[in-house]
């Protein structure tokens, strides 16, 4: 059972020209445990008071900060780095790098996975960052059933695989074969994927939902939804929380004004929370979600300091000079520790990539990064839900 407030926020949200979002905050305020919980004490350092239109109304908003990195993550929209709830990317490093009994860590895991990518360059895919961010994903939720929307060589959905051989996989792409000149897609040899690629091609929102759900083919809410599509992702979240679905990694979660497709440049998380211009649409989101985080690079963009690869307009790629006021702390810090430098190197030389990053591949390789984010929405009303 969903708490009471959840569908508070819900219902005034869905109607936001009839409620304002002082009201809301209200509501926050009357109903129990409204303020976010701090168990993270390493990661959380501040607080601060921030002011609603109606100035009586104050509420906690918390901000999470990291040691010698600039950005802020702020609980609120209008921000460049926004945060909510808690969400397991945040505990990327923890759970990346903890020893088992046989001191083993998931890194140690995942490293031997990416070293047998299908395709080592997936030059229009995820590489090792989002690769990071999927693997995790699938790991922490344990989804009964992926919805993979853009497969292009089918190197996200070995990642998928990889993470979990019992999960269902629906791999959507309405092309044949991958674009960008990938060669043969990668095809999931379980009969626990279906391609809907090609001319089987169903997007993502044309699916028989209700058909599946009634007939109790699938669980929304255990389906994890990955976007990689390049279509308008904020109507696409918007579009699967109708279904039910709560979790949600999209992967093209480009800053403002930066995108490969024009969707990409109106339409994402990231820009929704900080563009002025999506102020309606980011409020939505922002106060239908339980969590939201951005998963950190596995490195800082100085460490490719020797490369000579120019910033890249369309953003999407990590720059020595960037200011980092707008990307989570990275999971490690080669720039600050020894230790860590030792872990990033041992991880590069295994995968057969130069750490200094110095050549285009090795550069393209670990400074690949678009802030992929994950969403955990709130579960939506019975009443809203199509099935009744
Ligand atoms: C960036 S690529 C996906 C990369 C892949 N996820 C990976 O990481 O290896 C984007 C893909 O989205 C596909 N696409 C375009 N329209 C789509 C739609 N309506 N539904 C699903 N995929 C779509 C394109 O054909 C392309 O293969």
């Amino acid at each position: 059972m969903a708490p009471l407030r959840n569908y508070f926020l819900y219902f005034g949200l869905g109607n936001i020209s009839g409620i304002s979002i002082s009201s809301i905050f209200l509501f926050q305020k009357l109903l129990p445990n409204c303020d976010p919980v701090d168990d993270d004490q390493s990661n959380i350092l501040g607080e601060t008071l921030i002011h609603t239109q109606d100035e009586q109304l104050q509420i906690r908003s918390k901000t999470r900060q990291w040691p010698d990195w600039p950005a802020v993550g702020y609980e609120e929209v209008g921000k460049p780095l926004v945060t909510k709830g808690e969400s397991f990317f945040n505990d990327a490093r923890k759970i990346y790098f903890e020893k088992d009994a046989n001191g083993k860590t998931l890194m140690d895991e995942f490293v031997e996975i990416y070293k047998n990518r299908p395709d080592p360059v997936n030059i229009c895919g995820i590489r090792i960052n989002h690769a990071l961010a999927l693997f995790l994903a699938v790991k922490q939720i344990q989804p009964s059933l992926v919805i993979e929307s853009g497969v292009n060589a089918g190197v996200s959905t070995y990642f998928i695989r990889a993470a979990s051989p019992s999960t269902k996989i629906f791999a959507i792409d309405p092309e044949e074969k991958p674009i960008c000149g990938q060669g043969e897609r990668w095809i999931d040899a379980s009969d626990k994927t279906t391609n809907y690629t090609g001319k089987n091609f169903v997007d993502l929102m044309a699916l028989d939902w209700e058909g599946m759900v009634t007939k109790k083919e699938i669980d929304p809410e255990r389906t994890l939804v990955f976007i990689d599509d390049h279509l308008h992702a904020f109507e696409r979240i918007a579009g699967v929380m109708k279904f039910g679905v709560r979790h949600v990694v999209v992967e093209d979660n480009y800053k403002i004004n930066e995108g490969a497709t024009r969707n990409d440049r109106i339409s994402t998380p990231k820009q929704m929370f900080f563009g002025k211009q999506w102020k309606k649409e980011g409020d939505w989101l922002f106060n239908n979600l339980v969590a939201y985080a951005e998963f950190p690079p596995i490195v800082p963009p100085i460490m490719s300091k020797v490369s000579t690869e120019p910033r890249k307009k369309a953003g999407g790629f990590m720059h020595s000079s960037d200011e980092n006021k707008d990307i989570v702390h990275p999971m490690l810090r080669p720039d600050l520790s020894e230790d860590d430098l030792k872990i990033y190197k041992d991880i590069a030389t295994t995968l057969g990539i130069d750490p200094s990053l110095e050549d285009r591949f090795a550069y393209m390789q670990f400074m690949n990064y678009n802030q992929i984010c994950h969403l955990e929405l709130l579960p939506m009303p019975p009443k809203l839900l199509y099935k009744d």
